[in-house]
């Protein structure tokens, strides 16, 4: 019983110590500052632009669909940025992901926080088994957020700015149907957590915050999973707040909703994986005779595997005519 007393009293005094050390977040964390937001002609990236457009600071906004653009700027000074201007362009150009940063510094004189959000060339549905669909995920989805590091470190390191990184439940557990997306996702957890890590044993003050995302209701992602995926998608304004802490509080991860990703990643070794040498097609969302769960993260529903075509799964035999968009 003592021991129990003893144990319940250091346990209140660590929390008590916990909660008294972390910073909380503050507009003066935002206000002036200048950032870079990927992919905010719509989605998450959007509402991150509004975010930091509230909070007073500069923005600067990219990707390619010019008229979106202007509506998000002029929304942004409305919501009271100290300025918001922009740049179109493709980020399966890594010129162009370079001519960003460019004119990033051209008009804003340094950069603060480089937020590296945008999603393209990718599509919810079976792998086609083409090398091409791997390369363009890789290079819209990671290569280009690579280049638009290494062409705004010089500016990060001058002003002890920040780098956030949008990514994905799919960068961190297996996602089938998304084979590509994932990769990318994979490949920005490792190389953005190797770097951190570097930086840190280099004593270089950089912070890394990586955003870890379930389902978010972005019309994209809701209009490409739509009919497929059994759950509720999360808030986009909610989630871009918390990005936005969580990046200005320099924190190493932001889970988005917190819960559905944690449970994901502790369940992610008893994922059940498709058997080998079985094509899946898609199953309506009511659950019938002979179909089981899909992994938990996403809960699709797949059915039982149709006969086998051929003695070993190639993603060119999967059979659904019917596949997702
Ligand atoms: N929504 C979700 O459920 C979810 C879940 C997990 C993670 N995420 C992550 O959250 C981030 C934002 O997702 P979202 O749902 O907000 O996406 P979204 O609404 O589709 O927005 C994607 C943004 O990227 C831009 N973009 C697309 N292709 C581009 C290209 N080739 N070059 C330059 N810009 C390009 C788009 O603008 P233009 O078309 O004008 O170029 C748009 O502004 C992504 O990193 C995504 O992986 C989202």
């Amino acid at each position: 019983m003592a021991a129990f007393k003893i144990l319940t009293a250091v346990l209140a005094v660590l929390c008590a110590w916990y909660f008294y050390n972390q910073e909380t977040f503050s507009e003066e964390m935002i206000q002036g500052k200048r950032v870079l937001v990927t992919g905010s002609s719509s989605g998450i990236g959007e509402q991150m632009a509004y975010e930091f457009a509230r909070l007073g600071a500069h923005v600067m906004l990219t990707a390619r669909r010019e008229e979106r653009l202007q509506q998000v700027v002029q929304k942004c000074r409305d919501l009271g940025a100290a300025s918001a201007s922009y740049v179109v362009a493709d980020m399966s150009n890594l010129t162009s992901a370079r001519r960003v940063v460019e004119e990033t510094k051209n008009h804003l004189e340094g950069l603060d926080f480089l937020v590296l959000n945008h999603v393209g060339g990718t599509r919810f549905g079976h792998f086609e088994g083409t090398i091409e669909s791997v390369i363009t995920s890789m290079t819209i989805n990671f290569f280009s957020y690579v280049q638009l590091t290494i062409s705004a470190l010089k500016m990060l390191n001058e002003s002890q700015g920040s780098i956030i990184v949008v990514s994905s439940i799919s960068g961190r557990v297996q996602s089938p149907f998304a084979v590509p997306y994932a990769a990318a996702k994979f490949a920005l957890e490792g190389f953005y957590t190797s770097l951190r890590s570097e930086l840190h044993l280099r004593k270089a003050d950089l912070p890394i915050t990586v955003a870890v995302l379930g389902y978010i209701d972005t019309d994209s992602a809701v209009s490409s999973v739509h009919g497929k995926v059994k759950m509720a998608p999360s808030p986009k304004e909610d989630c871009a707040r918390e990005i936005v802490k969580g990046g200005a509080l320099r924190q190493r991860e932001v889970f988005y909703p917190y819960w559905n990703i944690k449970l994901a990643l502790l369940l992610r070794d008893w994922q059940e994986p498709v058997p080998a040498g079985m094509p899946v097609r898609w199953a309506p969302l009511r659950a019938a005779p002979g179909m089981r769960r899909g992994p938990p993260h996403c809960r699709f529903r797949m059915l039982s595997p149709d006969p086998p075509t051929s003695t070993s799964f190639s993603p060119l035999n999967c059979t659904s005519p019917k596949g997702p968009a």
